[in-house]
């Protein structure tokens, strides 16, 4: 399996982002064949009602950890992400549908979060969080943002993006950069293809999804990622993650979904 490294090349480094090391790579994952298979054992994903603020999404969640080998799933089915990271959607307690059993128990499921913890070298029995999403795009959505974020950290150390699916959307291009505002990319907007998969060093850099658009404007559209974050315990307790201190762009006051009723 090939992989593609990412390196910083000639951006002017900053005492707040380490732009020496690999901050990102992109890789092939998944077969059709497996992606088919890991998005049936996902079943139906649930709504999630932060994206009444952008593009409609629904999505479901599974915290997992490795043992020996094996893959187990910790049930809860919220996450709090600091609003030190997410001045948008973050600060308060976010409810979704649990991924099934059956989703830890696919093979490419498995697969993926192997590389993940391989990639990374990862500590068995250690939480990960995963997030199985779908935006459902149409030509009255479709100029909206995919995220409700610009470019921003999740908050996490490493983390995972695989695309899954597309169906008529174009487009919804991937950035890594190594500052807030974008003016010093790590790695330029690209398409992510169905199968493959970015991994970056979520402490270090920062990501960004653009808006994305319609094959065929007549038809309605979706596209599905799997996102993978580590580690994830902070996400159970709304505390901040004690490696990640990148921060995020402020939102205006009436934006912030945690001060809504
Ligand atoms: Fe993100």
């Amino acid at each position: 399996m090939q992989s593609l490294k990412i390196r910083t090349g000639a951006t002017r480094p900053t005492p707040s982002v380490c732009l020496g090391d690999d901050l990102a790579l992109t890789r092939p994952l998944l077969s059709k064949e497996e992606t088919v298979e890991l998005l049936s054992s996902c079943g139906s994903l649930g709504p999630d009602p932060s994206s009444r603020h952008f593009a409609k999404r629904t999505k479901s969640i599974a915290y997992v950890m490795c043992i020996e080998g094996q893959w187990f799933q910790l049930r809860a089915d919220f996450f709090s992400q600091p609003e030190q990271y997410n001045d948008f959607s973050g600060g308060y307690k976010r409810f979704y549908r649990e991924l099934p059993g059956d989703f830890l128990g696919c093979k490419a499921t498995q697969k993926i979060l192997t590389v993940f913890r391989k990639t990374y070298q990862l500590p068995e029995k250690e939480l990960i969080l995963v997030q199985v999403q779908t935006s459902h795009l149409n030509h009255e959505n479709i100029d909206q943002c995919l995220t409700g974020q610009g470019i921003h950290s999740d908050g996490a150390d490493r983390a995972m993006l695989v695309c899954l699916q597309r169906d008529n959307v174009t487009h919804a291009e991937n950035a890594i950069y190594g500052d807030l505002q974008g003016k010093r990319p790590v790695l330029n907007p690209f398409i992510l293809s169905e199968g493959h998969g970015l991994l970056w060093q979520d402490n270090q850099a920062f990501h960004h999804v653009a808006p994305a658009q319609l094959a065929d404007p007549q038809r309605s559209g979706s596209r599905t990622v799997l996102i993978a974050h580590y580690p994830a315990f902070h996400y159970l307790v709304g505390k901040p993650n004690p490696n990640n201190t990148l921060g995020t762009n402020e939102v205006s006051a009436h934006r912030r979904l945690r001060l809504q009723p």
